[in-house]
């Protein structure tokens, strides 16, 4: 690890049994709080997509429109938003899935996304990989293709980014807890 993302891994708060007892949260708010460790995060992902050939950003509700529409505006490319359930008008499609606790219903805009579109999937975090996969979906349902998933943080134990990268999708996360 370099000597950068240590310190973006210092900033990020661990809290036992929230929000259920069992459950290491892993809280990223304190990164969104603290300019050097937010530069340092936004500027590993602009420069590894900066020469790619990604044509959108669909960033998730809510946590992943923070990095992801940062990230959007310094390459330069149209930002979409996965939403949960009953929050975007207009024509939408939906997908369930289940998360580590609970389950859930992502939208997307029906013309959000076009065929032939090259779209990088932004959360802040991968845990179990249903919401990712639910958000892939969506994308492939509209005729987009699925570049690669970024996320700040992987919890590689619940083995969603396995389930992902089994899906035929890269994964990059700046940070892993096991
Ligand atoms: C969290 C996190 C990811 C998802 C990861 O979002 O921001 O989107 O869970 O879990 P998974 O890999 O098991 O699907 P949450 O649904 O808590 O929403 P929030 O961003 O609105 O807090
Ligand atoms: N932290 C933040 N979001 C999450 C987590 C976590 O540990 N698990 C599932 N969503």
């Amino acid at each position: 690890m370099s000597y950068d993302e240590f310190y973006v891994k210092s900033v990020v708060r661990s809290i036992s049994d929230w929000p259920e007892p069992g459950v290491i949260f892993r809280d990223v708010t304190p990164v969104f709080k603290d300019p050097k460790a937010m530069r340092i995060t936004c500027d590993a992902f602009i420069q590894r997509y900066i020469d790619s050939s990604i044509t959108h950003v669909a960033c998730i509700d809510a946590r992943g429109f923070i990095l992801g529409s940062v990230v959007a505006y310094q390459l330069n490319l149209p930002l979409v938003l996965i939403r949960k359930k009953g929050k975007l008008p207009g024509e939408t499609i939906a997908e369930e899935y289940s998360l580590e606790y609970g389950s859930a219903t992502v939208e997307l805009q029906k013309d959000a996304i076009q065929e032939g579109d090259t779209v990088l999937i932004f959360d802040d975090l991968i845990a179990t990989g249903g919401t990712v996969l639910a958000a892939a979906s969506l994308i492939k349902r509209l005729g987009g293709q699925v570049a690669e998933v970024a996320a700040l943080i992987d919890l590689p134990d619940l083995k969603g980014s396995q389930r992902i990268q089994d899906s035929g999708i890269p994964v990059f996360a700046l940070l892993a807890y096991e």
